[in-house]
């Protein structure tokens, strides 16, 4: 497909970001993006790269009423041999399709998201971070764009791609963070859009996390919408625990999301031998594995996280530590791999890289 480049003048590029200590995430944005429409007498029509810019939307657009959205998280990574990599891209193109189906929205042709993506990234290649950690943040969304108020599925749809450097995730970096496990609030339940990546999702978790905050937690940790006793996922990213030697995490019940970086663990880790469960995971099991001293390290996994070691967590007015409050053995091992694979600094035995640039 041609994919039509309009590039930015002069007068519409921004100053670079270049210290990866002050980045943050999700402040910064390249100077292009990449676009797309839908309508249904054309099917996905008109890609095209453009000057980064203000989108004009109706103020009846259904999107901004009904949600009817989806979107990806992935990155884009400067190697230790100045080539661009990108990690398991089209699986984030194949869930894209999985969350579209779910918001009855017209899927992608991956090899036509996949050219956009890479004309893109050729464009802004500039704004790929070179500090350690940090990457360019690569964010495919697709709304509804019908300027009707009906609830029905939209006509018509915009899919464009945004992209900007970023560091950690969280302020703590790969230093442990606390969660607060939430009885009040549920994220999800099964049959409904748990598993699909959509803002919906994101805003069912705003009020537990705030109140998360406020008592001093970074994140939550979600439970079971129907028995609130097993733990599923936290806000951003998957969680794993390791009780003695077994890592266990939440199996894809239909209401957490399919994490890329989730499964990237679990083959990891099994390729090193340790024994992976997907199974269901009593939050009281964790409390007596805490007691027993037997739970040994607990961290998240996303891609905007990478691997997030938790070293508490706080459970109707009990704590429970984690270890020894540092992060575990695991959960740095498998960080520096992740990131070594990702950066180009190792073989790729899993074949999950792909050089761009
Ligand atoms: C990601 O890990 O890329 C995500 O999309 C999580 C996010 C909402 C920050």
């Amino acid at each position: 497909m041609d994919i039509k480049i309009t590039l930015a003048g002069p007068e519409q590029r921004k100053p670079i970001p270049r210290d990866g200590n002050t980045l943050g995430f999700g402040r910064h944005f390249s100077d292009h993006f990449f676009l797309m429409d839908y309508a249904p007498e054309r099917g996905w029509f008109d890609p095209r790269v453009e000057p980064y810019h203000k989108l004009s939307l109706d103020p009846a657009t259904m999107v901004l009423h009904y949600g009817q959205q989806v979107f990806e998280g992935m990155k884009a990574y400067r190697g230790a041999d100045g080539g661009v990599y990108l990690f398991r891209h089209r699986k984030n193109f194949e869930r894209l399709n999985r969350s579209c189906r779910r918001l009855v929205i017209p899927e992608l042709d991956i090899d036509v998201l996949e050219q956009g993506l890479r004309e893109l990234i050729r464009v802004d290649q500039e704004w790929i971070p070179t500090s350690e950690g940090c990457a360019l943040y690569i964010r495919p969304t697709v709304i509804a764009t019908d300027p009707v108020l009906g609830v029905r599925p939209s006509d018509t749809y915009l899919f464009y791609i945004i992209a900007g450097p970023v560091g950690a995730y969280y302020p703590e970096g790969f230093n442990p963070i606390s969660i607060y496990v939430s009885d009040k609030y549920v994220r999800a339940v099964s049959g409904g859009i748990g598993e699909a990546k959509t803002a919906g999702n994101y805003a069912a978790s705003l009020a537990a996390q705030q109140e998360a905050r406020k008592k001093g937690y970074s994140q939550v940790l979600w439970l079971d919408a129907k028995e609130r006793s097993f733990v599923e996922e936290v806000g951003t990213m998957n969680i794993f625990f390791r009780i003695n030697d077994e890592l266990i995490t939440s199996p894809l019940t239909g209401s957490i999301l399919p994490g890329v970086t989730r499964d990237s663990v679990i083959q990891i880790a099994r390729s090193w031998g340790v024994k992976v469960s997907e199974r269901m995971l009593a939050v009281d099991e964790v409390f007596d594995a805490a007691q027993k001293g037997s739970l040994k390290e607990v961290f998240g996994a996303g891609t905007a996280a990478v691997i997030a070691p938790v070293k508490k967590f706080h459970y109707k007015d009990r704590d429970i530590q984690v270890g020894d409050g540092r992060s575990g053995e695991l959960s740095q091992r498998l960080y520096k791999y992740i990131l070594d694979l990702q950066y180009g600094r190792i073989e790729d035995p899993f074949g999950w890289r792909t050089r761009i640039l």
